[in-house]
């Protein structure tokens, strides 16, 4: 994918002068792995094609700016001023890595300030982490601009940190990571307890095979209650089964952790065991017998989060359904769930086909018309002029 039009031009009109330079991050798919990672556990995501874009330039006034392209009122902090800063709306995705570079512990006081424009192609509030798209592509940005010479896992944790921290959603890491660290036609395995990460080849191909992305387009957003309130049951069943996370406990743990805790925090921390336990035999079936055999784990996690872990809504339901109908060969939700997108695998030829049944099934139950989009494994956070 290529710099929007008019992005330099717009940059230019905009703060009266050319960018330096244009950098983006692209929004990210989870393949299979579903809060996991705020319980240190194994996370399976991709960098998708849509991404996020920022043209910048250093300004002479300590002062970092943002603006986008659908949107151009600026919006501003002092970098003097961080520590104070009180962040709203759309901007303090980008303006609060600024302030999480700042509070993370890097010398700022002789950064110069920052002129950026944003444009984005990754839909909003579908589950595939337009925020960390904004946050990676300003953390490439600030890096460069700043020649704080930080490695990507540490501007992946700049981007959480701005998101738990100036936006005050209680998210884990993988969203970040995915952004960073996609590769073309590969999967990134993140071991969310040791931060290390792996490039996983999905030969989609090869095997003749497409994921799609079926977006609900009913909203979700992570500062509301549901993902926080489900994060609190992992804490509360990790607390009651005498474990630091629930990344500590395997499937041999479930009968006792079901004679402790009551149903509803149970399900919820069966849904993690399983769930860790499926992202490593999906690595291990890619690896052994490709895509085309991953789709009995696709339909164990969707039923885990649908059944144990309650995150699923009638929409993403029916997505899924269809998908299968339609000659699928695996299907979930994506992304933190209460709405946003499914992902589908299946085979490149049946992409029209599955569409027009999706379309169709919706529309019998009264449902909005989802969006469907052919996502590709896409390469991470990268300078691109
Ligand atoms: C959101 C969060 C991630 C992760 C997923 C669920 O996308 O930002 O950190 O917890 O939900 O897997």
């Amino acid at each position: 994918m290529t710099i929007p039009p008019g992005l330099v031009e717009g940059f230019t009109t905009l703060y009266g002068t050319p960018p330096t330079g244009v950098w983006s991050a692209p929004g990210r798919a989870n393949l299979i792995g579903e809060h996991t990672d705020y319980n240190n556990g194994l996370v399976l995501p991709f960098a998708i094609d849509d991404r996020t874009w920022c043209a910048a330039r250093v300004n002479g006034t300590g002062v970092v700016s943002v603006a986008s392209t659908a949107q151009p009122t600026r919006h501003a902090v002092a970098i003097a001023d961080l520590d104070q800063a009180r962040f709203e709306g759309w901007s303090g995705y980008a303006l609060g890595v600024a302030w999480a570079l700042h509070a993370s512990g890097h010398d700022l006081s002789r950064a110069p300030g920052v002129d950026i424009l944003i444009d984005s192609t990754v839909p909003l509030g579908a589950g595939l982490s337009s925020s960390a798209a904004l946050e990676s592509a300003v953390a490439v940005t600030l890096n460069d601009l700043w020649e704080l010479g930080l490695d990507r896992m540490a501007l992946a944790k700049a981007g959480q940190l701005a998101e738990n921290g100036a936006i005050g959603a209680p998210t884990g890491i993988m969203d970040q990571v995915a952004s960073l660290f996609g590769q073309a036609d590969h999967a990134v395995l993140l071991d969310c307890a040791s931060l290390s990460t792996r490039a996983v080849p999905l030969s989609l191909e090869r095997s003749g095979l497409a994921l799609l992305v079926i977006d609900s387009t009913v909203k979700h957003a992570h500062a509301d209650g549901g993902y926080a309130s489900r994060r609190e049951a992992c804490e509360k069943g990790a607390r009651a089964m005498g474990v630091p996370f629930l990344r500590d406990l395997t499937v041999a743990d479930l009968a006792k952790a079901e004679a402790i805790l009551d149903d509803e925090t149970f399900r919820r921390v069966r849904h993690v065991v399983t769930e860790n336990a499926r992202v490593l035999d999906t690595v291990e079936t890619l690896a052994s017998s490709g895509p085309e055999a991953i789709g009995e784990l696709l339909l164990a996690s969707h039923a885990s989060m649908r059944d144990d872990f309650e995150i699923s809504v009638p929409e993403i339901d029916l997505a899924v359904e269809t998908a299968m109908e339609a000659g699928a060969v695996g299907a979930r939700l994506t992304g933190g769930g209460f709405g946003g997108s499914a992902v589908a695998l299946l085979p490149a030829t049946q992409v029209h086909n599955l569409t027009e049944l999706v379309h169709a099934a919706a529309s019998d139950r009264g449902f909005a018309t989802p969006a469907v989009l052919i996502v590709t494994p896409s390469e991470g956070a990268r300078r691109d002029q």
